[in-house]
């Protein structure tokens, strides 16, 4: 692969356009592990490369009390301990000078009108102009509240976004309410419903792989390709999160956005151009086609005790926080269609989980078999059907699977990888996704945002899932943590003459 020559390091990874206009970045919840181990650490390094406007100004809010002085420090750590970059004075330094704290539990006043005289302070000494990015990293209990409060306060000097975190809603009924209650004091265009995994570059590139390349999408449907496969394989566990994931589950964690989006961008047509609304349309076709699995094409895991990388580790009900009897999902794996012309009978292989052998995400989009090899059978023993994978992390690439003849005498064909990996064909590192969304919301920039419409059919999708699971008690534990998955997962794919890629 061809080395691509970077000018300048500095603003390497993150495409250089107009710089955000001054604003004052807003973070709820900013006692969170988010915050400490996301956002900030995200903000730094887009200071790192001076993608951040020239009047920038940060306020944490949350419930814990804490001086400004406590929360710089706090933050300064997180950046050491998380940031991508090396930790710089004179790159933290400005961005600390504009930072402040708030303690508020989000619906008082007394929180609210501090908050709204920091910010007024900042724009009058800091020039920011009136310019607000409230971003909400708290549960979806506390968001009414803030919509109410801020929605009331708003006034009509500068541009308020709202960057909201998932989950957005519980399902659909709760989602609908959510976006009736945003509704009477925030546009669309003001709401950024945010879905990390569309900030990874891995992701993106799914689109350029499909729509800048000539020749994948000819083959890009149901004539040339057996069957697409996603992975969301983590092995790690809850991280003491006991409490959300009680109520959350691989099936809301993971596959109600994360995955789902991951199958829109695969399945999607081309877009008439890269405008956010463009996108979007096309993206919520798919999801529209996605008929419900029944209960035959999907199966639930969870964990029991294992050994993960060598380690023992607790079964789930064993977790702190997690009730003996827990029947939370750890792991969904599913067979979807996409029913429209492209994709009509052609299956789409899902399936996420925590405390599976490694961290992997994949994209495998597997092609038919040559129709006639021409070659003995034997000669062709180590050769398997054409499969393009976008590694989406770790070892991030893309890479394609081709039969070679293997060297020496006689005609032995084997498969072989075309690979690219971003390592070796960008000197500079990947992005965060999370500084790549924080600067599209400063820039007003919704294309990596899922809009009302998606979220609803996402959550529509899920509710069928879950409301079917009611119907029978699972026998959990089935799968121990350090092995991928519950043995029906590989009933689900080997039924019809299929496996999942190697493990
Ligand atoms: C989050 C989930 O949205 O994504 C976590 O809540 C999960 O449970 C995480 O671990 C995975 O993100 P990434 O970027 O590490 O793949």
């Amino acid at each position: 692969m061809t080395q691509v020559q970077e000018e300048n390091p500095l603003v390497t990874g993150l495409q250089i356009r107009r710089t955000p206009d001054p604003c004052a970045f807003v973070i709820f919840g900013a006692s969170g592990d988010l915050t400490r181990r996301k956002l900030l650490p995200a903000l730094y390094s887009l200071a790192y490369r001076r993608l951040l406007p020239e009047s920038f100004t940060v306020v944490g809010a949350a419930r814990t009390e804490e001086t400004d002085d406590e929360f710089r420090l706090r933050m300064e750590e997180a950046v050491k301990e998380f940031a991508r970059d090396p930790f710089r004075q004179d790159v933290w330094e400005p961005l600390a000078d504009g930072m402040r704290y708030v303690a508020t539990d989000f619906a008082d006043d007394r929180g609210q009108d501090e908050l709204a005289k920091i910010l007024t302070e900042f724009d009058d000494q800091r020039g920011t102009l009136g310019n607000r990015l409230y971003y909400f990293a708290v549960p979806p209990t506390a968001i009414p509240s803030l919509v109410e409060e801020l929605g009331e306060r708003r006034t009509s000097e500068g541009w308020t976004r709202l960057v909201i975190e998932k989950p957005f809603g519980w399902d659909l009924g709760s989602a609908r309410e959510l976006n009736e209650l945003l509704r009477p004091h925030f546009t669309e265009e003001e709401i950024f419903r945010i879905d990390h995994y569309l900030g990874k570059e891995t992701v993106q590139n799914m689109l350029a792989l499909r729509f800048a390349n000539g020749i994948f999408e000819p083959i890009w449907n149901r004539q040339f390709i057996d069957h697409v496969q996603i992975t969301v394989a983590e092995s790690i566990g809850i991280e003491g999160r006991a409490s959300y994931y009680e109520s959350a589950g691989a099936m809301r964690d993971i596959f109600q956005n994360h995955l789902l989006q991951l199958v829109a961008l695969t399945a999607m047509e081309p877009p008439i151009d890269f405008r956010s609304d463009q996108v979007r349309n096309e993206k919520v076709k798919v999801l529209r086609s996605i008929h419900t699995p029944g209960p035959k094409s999907i199966v639930r895991g969870q964990y029991g005790r294992g050994f993960v990388e060598g380690e023992e580790v607790p079964g789930y009900r064993e977790e702190p926080g997690v009730p003996p009897d827990s029947l939370t999902e750890t792991y969904v794996a599913a067979k979807m269609f996409v029913d429209n012309w492209r994709w009509a009978d052609t299956p789409f292989y899902v399936r996420m989980g925590k405390r599976l052998p490694r961290r992997e995400t994949t994209i495998a989009i597997q092609f038919k078999q040559a129709p006639h090899p021409p070659f003995e059978e034997a000669a062709t023993e180590g050769l398997r059907a054409n499969t393009l994978v976008v590694h989406v992390q770790p070892d991030e690439g893309v890479s394609l699977s081709i039969g070679a003849k293997v060297p020496g005498a006689g005609m032995a064909i084997r498969s072989v990888n075309m690979d690219f990996l971003y390592g070796g064909a960008f000197r500079t590192g990947l992005p965060e996704a999370y500084e790549r969304l924080i600067l599209d919301a400063m820039l007003g920039d919704q294309t990596l945002f899922t809009r009302t419409d998606e979220v609803e059919e996402q959550w529509s999708l899920v509710d069928a899932i879950v409301a079917a699971w009611k119907r029978d008690r699972p026998g959990f534990p089935n799968y121990a943590a350090g092995t991928w998955g519950p043995p029906s997962a590989n009933e689900l794919i080997e039924r019809d003459g299929r496996s999942w890629r190697h493990h």
